[in-house]
């Protein structure tokens, strides 16, 4: 560890986090984009680092002794040095350590210079180090314990062979292991890091042991997903999120909302129960739900009595891979060709085949890929694996009725999910399950528990459902032809969902 104050006195005064914020966009303008994608390297302006130092409530700290803030990839330390100048202006008197760890050498030689002013600025409170080490292997450097860590760490899949990954498949988890380790019991820990962690199967072996340590306090989701601070890579919501190691029983999350970091001043706080948010079997997942209604769309939700699974219902992948299958496929009907389904045929509209032109993709499948990979002409619900960002729902569901296909069996491609029963499932259930699964509600509950555009078949194994009497009544409310089909579709769900006794957040 170097204190490198006395080695570079320069840099001119000023704030010393808008010092660090110049020093970064001057870098940032300077480099390649090879160069950032390699490193990760995307800065945090001033603003961000501001905002995410104010929502640390240092008062919940150990008060004794110096502060010490660890800074994992601290670029030229805006984050590090917003938290240690709001921690001096807060706690007068109480001197300030701040560990900057930055292994690329451009941006480590600007953090030198920027610690530097700030040691001149800030005063003899505050001090600092700046390791040259490489974060994922911080844990085994005789670097001590933290009260606080902030950071916005690096993003690159690790790949499972790569030896410094853990449980993380992607850096920025690692980042918030490595760090969660290094904090004093009670100490906190506020990152800005992309949704992906908060649910899906990939991150779950790092959400079960990272929870396992650490309690969520607060959360801040941004909604542009095209925020100049992660880069043009990541196009998927950022969140701060704030927490607290081995803390004692908390009760609830404080979540707000922005589009970016222009409307700050006018966002507004719910304070959701703790057990609504995080998850607490072995998945972890955490649900963010930005408003009272939403808070209290989720609870009523998770209040409804089935799954898939208790209705005899099961949710699987469409067999046929395309690239894997490209014997069998062809433009053409053929004597011995059957129908083959993709996701463009699955539309809020209904199934609609064939396509024709200008649907560019093979619409039929020979029979002779064998009946493991097709599915008998029954009556499914089908549901796109993807959406598109544009799309205006996550869920994209549709009944396929056998009698609208002429065939003993189909293909369906592997962008598609479907719904199913060893027995068979009546139109009813396919047109009640198909709408339910299509409706605003079910698509704001999604939105509220995952950050993905993606619905796994396990996602819609694990979702509530009501029981089959309101299926029916919505099949009934959806064979209505015209506009007022959806808005009936909701009612039947709102008037399920009500009553279902759980306790309310509060908005602030
Ligand atoms: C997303 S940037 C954020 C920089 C700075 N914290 C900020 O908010 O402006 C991530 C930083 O981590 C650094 N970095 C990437 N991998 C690292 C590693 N394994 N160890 C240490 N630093 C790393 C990059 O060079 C980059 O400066």
């Amino acid at each position: 560890m170097t204190d490198e104050r006395q080695h570079d006195p320069g840099g001119e005064a000023g704030s010393p986090v808008a010092e660090a914020d110049r020093r970064a966009r001057a870098l940032g303008a300077t480099s390649t984009k090879a160069h950032k994608k390699r490193w990760g390297q995307f800065f945090s302006p001033a603003a961000l680092g501001e905002f995410m130092a104010s929502l640390v409530d240092l008062g919940e700290l150990d008060q004794l002794g110096a502060l010490r803030i660890l800074d994992p990839g601290a670029g030229t330390g805006v984050l590090g040095l917003s938290l240690a100048a709001r921690a001096l202006r807060d706690q007068p008197g109480r001197r300030v350590e701040l560990v900057a760890v930055e292994s690329e050498p451009g941006a480590r030689d600007q953090l030198v210079r920027s610690l530097t002013v700030a040691g001149r600025v800030l005063g003899p409170g505050f001090s600092f180090s700046v390791l040259s080490e490489d974060v994922l292997e911080l844990g085994d450097r005789p670097v001590g314990r933290f009260h606080l860590a902030i950071a916005n760490p690096p993003y690159y899949k690790l790949p499972p062979s790569d030896p410094r990954g853990g449980d993380a498949p992607n850096i920025y988890a690692r980042f918030m292991e490595v760090a969660s380790e290094l904090l004093h019991p009670g100490g906190a820990l506020c990152f800005v890091v992309p949704r992906s962690f908060a649910s899906g199967r990939y991150f779950r072996r790092f959400r079960t042991r990272f929870h396992q340590q650490m309690r969520l306090r607060r959360v801040h989701v941004f909604d542009s997903r095209t925020d100049a601070f992660r880069g043009d890579a990541v196009l998927q919501e950022n969140i701060v999120v704030v927490y607290a190691k081995q803390a004692g029983a908390q009760h609830e999350v404080i979540i707000s909302r922005s589009q970016g970091l222009g409307d700050l001043a006018s966002v507004s706080c719910l304070r959701a129960p703790s057990r609504d948010v995080v998850g607490d079997d072995a998945d972890a997942v955490v649900s963010l739900p930005t408003s009272a209604d939403e808070l209290r769309l989720l609870q009523a939700v998770r209040g409804w009595p089935m799954v898939l699974a208790d209705l005899g219902l099961q949710a699987s992948t469409g067999p046929i891979v395309p690239f894997r299958a490209t014997d069998y496929l062809e433009h053409a009907r053929q004597r011995d060709t059957l129908p083959l389904l993709w996701l463009q045929h699955v539309s809020a509209d209904g199934v609609t085949w064939p396509l024709g032109q200008p649907f560019r993709k093979q619409e039929h499948v020979r029979a002779s890929i064998g009946d493991a990979r097709l599915l008998a002409n029954r009556n499914y619900v089908l549901l796109r694996r993807f959406s598109a960002k544009e799309d205006p729902k996550r869920i994209t569901a549709a009944p396929h009725l056998a009698k609208h296909l002429e065939c003993r069996a189909f293909g369906l491609e592997n962008h598609v999910n479907y719904i199913h029963r060893p027995g068979g499932m009546s139109e009813m259930e396919v047109i009640g399950l198909a709408a339910l699964l299509g409706s605003r509600t079910i698509d704001t509950y999604f939105r509220i528990c995952s950050g993905n555009t993606q619905v796994s078949a396990t996602e819609l194994r694990v979702l509530p459902l009501p029981d089959l009497g309101v299926i029916h009544a919505i099949a009934q409310a959806s064979r209505r032809a015209g506009r007022g089909q959806a808005v009936a579709v909701e009612r039947i769900i709102a008037t399920s969902l009500r009553d279902q006794p759980r306790e309310l957040g509060r908005a602030s």
